[in-house]
């Protein structure tokens, strides 16, 4: 009989359209680990609206993200792969959750401080409480393993304080899980201010998985770089062209000291280009078939039905778990 396989769950927000730095922090992972373990995949909508979104751009984004999922390679057969919001144990599991979150953990996320920034005049309770919701996604199935991007990594952490702090009062309950960060590709840069994160709302710094090949050539060769001209990994004395030779391995698979040698003698006119067509090549085939998937919606349709289906049956049980522990009456 084959071993029970380790459970994996991750998500992204479909608050804007995919960026190269969640296809190199998280979905390329993703891929990677498919067949190792047993996999959950999942279009969080519900962390979305934490900012105001625009409904119909929602929609349509949630079924973007899926068609892409599968385009980098994630097989339907393989991954469970649904929408948040249509497992409604992810909001029950977020409530109890809650009530053993503290006000100060979460008012210590970096991320929370930097989007209530951004956001002063919107700072909404579902924004202070959204890491309680990634927990809940995460416990909800038991994973073992999260594959994100550095910048969710302080989440992943109180998702385990919050489970170890349920396991100590009623007993083993949640597995804890780990973070999995990659090693290249873990924290990809803005390229026209390469000291803040690549981000979905920042069009020109940020590379989207459907821009048109130009349109990615463009950007990279207005990439922020530095008044030198050696090809050099520093990301303190030279961020952009780190970010960029980061890039660039993570699109080649090469090491940073092979990437130095390719570009040994350059300059910036050959390398930023160069970095570009790595990354046309690297989305044309995603981007192609993404294209393709969208057009057959009841096909994508199908999947987001049964995947619900199949998350709904393990998140039940632990739910029931967690209800029965606190005390509240079987429905
Ligand atoms: P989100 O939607 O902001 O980002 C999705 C994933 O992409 C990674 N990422 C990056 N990695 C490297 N460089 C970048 N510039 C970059 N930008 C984004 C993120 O680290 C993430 O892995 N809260 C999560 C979504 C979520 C989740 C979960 C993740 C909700 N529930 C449960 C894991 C498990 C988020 O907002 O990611």
């Amino acid at each position: 009989m084959e071993a029970q396989k380790k459970r994996i769950f991750s998500g992204i927000q479909p608050s804007g359209d995919l960026t190269l730095g969640s296809y190199m922090g998280a979905i390329r992972n993703w891929v990677a680990l498919q067949d190792e373990y047993d996999c959950l995949y999942c279009i969080v909508d519900m962390h979305a609206i934490t900012v105001r979104q625009v409904p119909a751009d929602l929609r349509r984004r949630s079924l973007e993200q899926l068609a892409q999922y599968i385009a980098c390679g994630l097989d339907p057969e393989k991954n469970i792969m649904f929408i948040q919001s249509h497992v409604p144990q992810h909001a029950e599991l977020s409530w109890v959750l809650g009530c053993y979150t503290q006000f100060g953990e979460l008012s210590r996320m970096t991320q929370f401080k930097d989007k209530a920034r951004k956001h002063a005049d919107n700072i909404t309770a579902g924004l202070f409480t959204y890491p309680v919701l990634m927990a809940a996604d995460i416990l909800l199935y038991q994973a073992d393993l999260v594959p994100v991007g550095e910048d969710q990594k302080q989440h992943v952490e109180l998702c385990r304080d919050i489970a170890g702090r349920f396991n100590g009062v009623y007993s083993e309950t949640f597995t804890l899980p780990e973070p999995f960060i990659p090693k290249v590709g873990a924290r990809i840069m803005s390229l026209t201010n390469p000291a803040s994160k690549m981000s979905k709302s920042d069009p020109d710094g940020c590379v989207y998985m459907m821009d048109k090949p130009e349109d990615i050539l463009r950007k990279f060769k207005r990439a922020v770089t530095d008044c030198e001209t050696a090809v050099r990994f520093d990301p303190e004395q030279k961020p952009g062209v780190s970010n960029l030779l980061s890039i660039y391995c993570a699109a080649t698979g090469k090491t940073i000291a092979e990437a130095e040698a390719d570009f040994d003698g350059q300059g910036y006119g050959v390398f930023k280009p160069a970095v570009g067509e790595a990354v046309v090549e690297l989305m044309r085939p995603i981007r192609e078939e993404a294209t393709r998937l969208l057009a057959d919606k009841a096909y994508l349709e199908g999947i987001y039905r049964e995947g619900a289906r199949r998350a709904q049956q393990l998140a039940e049980k632990t739910l029931r778990k967690v209800y029965k522990k606190v005390g509240f009456v079987a429905r």
